[in-house]
């Protein structure tokens, strides 16, 4: 932050804690800070506390108690930081900023791994500095203080540039200097990391000049050079001079949407440094020729009531009410169902290319996975290819074979998901045409993709997803019609599939009406230890994604269960105790379905069912069911899904868990 217009430090502090709340969905357990202190010599205060962001609220309150917090400074920097262990307890030592000293010359928030930390640590062990703590980030504060001391008059920008060089793994950082007084640098490899700014008069230029140095430069000769093709700096790649200016680094935009929507998106080694005089600059190493010029500013259409809770207790509530909007969303000028077309701009011109590959693979993690169990058999059927569908983990821990002609789909609410990411570029490198599926605008995974699909659910930060399945299984489903528009025998097939579509929204309001019948439900099953969850055909994904959301929001032990696969094992779970639940809809698989049912009840298994309304043959094999409306075969796990998140929030509520929250968990998971 670097404003010309005066703010309080008790002001700093707040913005500062209202950023870290809009984050805290990505990570939870401790939280920090580092701002200067109000005396005269650059001195660095930080306050870090274990626990959630209100934690860390409290205890600036108190400090702004203290004298020379309400005057009006004229430029501050100040970082702040959520954590997610991965390195070391949750505790005050580990939560970031982490410092170079005692004197608390260089602080570093970090948001990644340094896989090489303990290296660099030994080394600079035997140079005398003592370390703090357990993470892998303290040895960042300590390496550019280091080379602060080893390279006098090198910038503060050249330092981290130097200090990038000797780490491996994945960063977004920010960093702080007493030493270099109202200064912010930030740098990424792999985490993401924008720019927010918020200017009070329109900026002269829409994008900010990349400089590049030249790597091993000696000390003292000409700083960084621009290194234009042409020259001179056009007239369109101004460096960012602006006098009346806020900046703001953030890992995703929800931090900064309250103040600006022009960001700049940092590509990875790309060293972002705002001077005293509120000038921005990013640098870079050694210019490649097809590496571009400047980095570009775009608007983003975020709107700050996307990211409040409105009347809801939890984000994840209201998620799961957005989705009659949100499949709307996803479908918007996209789905014709006038002329029953289906167009995806974002992958058409590749529709030819892909139609002559050998096999889709449809690569995720977590609930994104489920979304591609959920559509594989319509991908198999309408495209009438091989369909594979992957962990993201377990496909890179199998190095998978991967050729030219694969199509590989990387689905991602997020964008940013660490393994999702490192297939991709996995899958890239073997030359396979890389599509994207994603909910955020900008995020690697959209950026590195050829093409793709924005789900377009709008921002989801309840940490259990939610609206983002939904869409992106339809989207999916999409792709499905697209690839099958020109196939006459498929015709009644997709005209049945645009008709469900058109009806989805109002089918998904009938399916939220459930919502106290599911809450009573809760009530009978939130002191169980164990809820099975069976299915087969079009809703096993439900049953996966069902288990999934009851174990990560209830801490309760759930399993989705193949219903073919009872008799193989599960059945030895079942008696009159274990809480099952079974979904047996009309469609293809009802008979099998109808025998897994009987062989649970002939178990004195009680299952609660999920069934079409008024299918009254099925129903009495049950006391207790929830009826969902009739649609077509394939898009019935929209309709099944909701009450199973439905489930387990309100199970979650009566056990005193966190829905937004879970322990444990983090909606972005950018370490592998
Ligand atoms: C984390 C989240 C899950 C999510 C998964 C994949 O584990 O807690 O809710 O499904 O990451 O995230 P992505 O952003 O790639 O969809």
């Amino acid at each position: 932050l670097n404003y010309l217009t005066p703010k309080s430090r008790q002001q700093v502090l707040e913005l500062l804690v209202q950023g870290l709340k809009r984050l805290e969905y990505r990570g939870y357990d401790s939280t920090g800070l580092a701002i200067d202190a109000p005396n005269e010599g650059n001195d660095i205060l930080l306050v870090k506390r274990t626990g959630k962001v209100k934690i860390l609220e409290d205890a600036i309150a108190e400090v702004c108690q203290g004298e020379g917090y309400a005057q009006p400074v004229d430029i501050h920097i100040g970082i702040a930081h959520t954590r997610w262990a991965t390195h070391g307890v949750p505790s005050e030592l580990n939560s970031h900023p982490q410092r170079s000293d005692e004197a608390n010359s260089f602080v570093v928030v970090h948001n990644g791994i340094i896989t090489n930390y303990k290296d660099v640590k030994t080394l600079l062990e035997k140079r005398g500095y003592v370390f703090e703590s357990e993470t892998d980030t303290e040895v960042m504060a300590k390496l550019v203080h280091h080379l602060w001391q080893s390279h006098p008059g090198y910038t503060f920008g050249e330092l981290v540039e130097q200090a990038i060089q000797q780490l491996e793994g994945a960063f977004a950082i920010a960093l702080k200097s007493k030493h270099f007084p109202g200064e912010c640098v930030a740098s990424r490899r792999g985490s993401p990391l924008l720019v927010g700014i918020k200017a009070k008069t329109k900026l002269a230029t829409d994008h900010v000049p990349i400089l590049y140095t030249k790597a091993h430069r000696p000390h003292g000769q000409q700083q960084f050079q621009l290194l234009q093709g042409s020259g001179d700096v056009s007239a369109e790649f101004q460096p960012l001079e602006h006098k009346e200016v806020e900046y703001f680094f953030a890992s995703d935009a929800s931090a900064v949407i309250e103040h600006t929507n022009r960001v700049i998106y940092l590509e990875d080694d790309d060293v972002a440094a705002v001077k005293r005089d509120g000038t921005l600059s990013i640098h870079r190493l050694n210019k490649s020729s097809d590496d571009p010029h400047a980095r570009e500013i775009i608007t983003l259409k975020m709107e700050i009531q996307q990211i409040m809770k409105g009347n809801y207790d939890y984000f994840m509530l209201k998620e799961i009410f957005e989705q009659p909007e949100s499949v709307v969303n996803t479908m918007r000028g996209r789905v014709r169902f006038d002329t029953q077309t289906v167009v995806l701009g974002g992958i058409k011109e590749y529709i030819p290319e892909i139609k002559r590959c050998r096999r889709l693979m449809l690569i995720a993690c977590g609930t994104s996975y489920h979304s591609a169990v959920a559509t594989r058999q319509l991908l198999e059927e309408l495209t009438e290819l091989p369909v594979m569908v992957e962990l993201a983990s377990d496909f890179l821990d199998r190095n998978t074979p991967i050729y030219r002609d694969d199509v590989c789909f990387f689905i991602s609410q997020s964008g940013e998901t660490a393994d999702t990411l490192m297939a991709l570029r996995y899958c890239k490198q073997r030359g396979a045409l890389i599509v994207g599926i994603t909910n955020t605008v900008g995020s690697s995974i959209c950026r590195e993709s050829h093409c793709g699909v924005h789900i377009n659910a709008g921002p989801e930060i309840g940490v259990a997803s939610t609206k983002a399945y939904t869409s992106q299984f339809i989207s999916l489903v999409m792709f499905a019609l697209v690839m099958s528009e020109d196939r006459l025998s498929l015709q009644q097939r997709r005209q049945e599939i645009i008709a469900g579509l058109a009806q989805l929204d109002q089918h998904i309001r009938t399916v939220l009406q459930l919502n106290s019948q599911v809450q009573q439900l809760a009530k009978e099953l939130y002191q169980h230890k164990s809820l099975l969850i069976m299915g087969r055909g079009f809703n096993f994904a439900t049953c996966l994604e069902g288990a999934l959301k009851v174990k990560e929001l209830t801490y309760m032990h759930s399993e989705g269960i193949l219903a073919g696969e009872l008799k193989h094992g599960p059945l030895a779970l079942v008696d009159d105790e274990m809480p099952v639940l079974m979904i047996v809809l009309r469609d293809p698989v009802y008979i099998k379905c109808m025998n897994a049912l009987q062989q649970v009840t002939s178990r004195k298994g009680r299952p609660i069912l999920i069934c079409e309304e008024g299918d009254e043959e099925t129903m009495a094999f049950s006391t207790r069911s929830l009826q969902i409306p009739r649609t077509v075969d394939c898009l019935q796990g929209i309709l099944t899904v909701i009450p199973m998140q439905l489930l387990s929030y309100h199970i979650a509520v009566l056990r005193g868990c966190d829905v937004d929250c879970p322990r444990n968990l983090a909606k972005s998971v950018t370490v592998e």
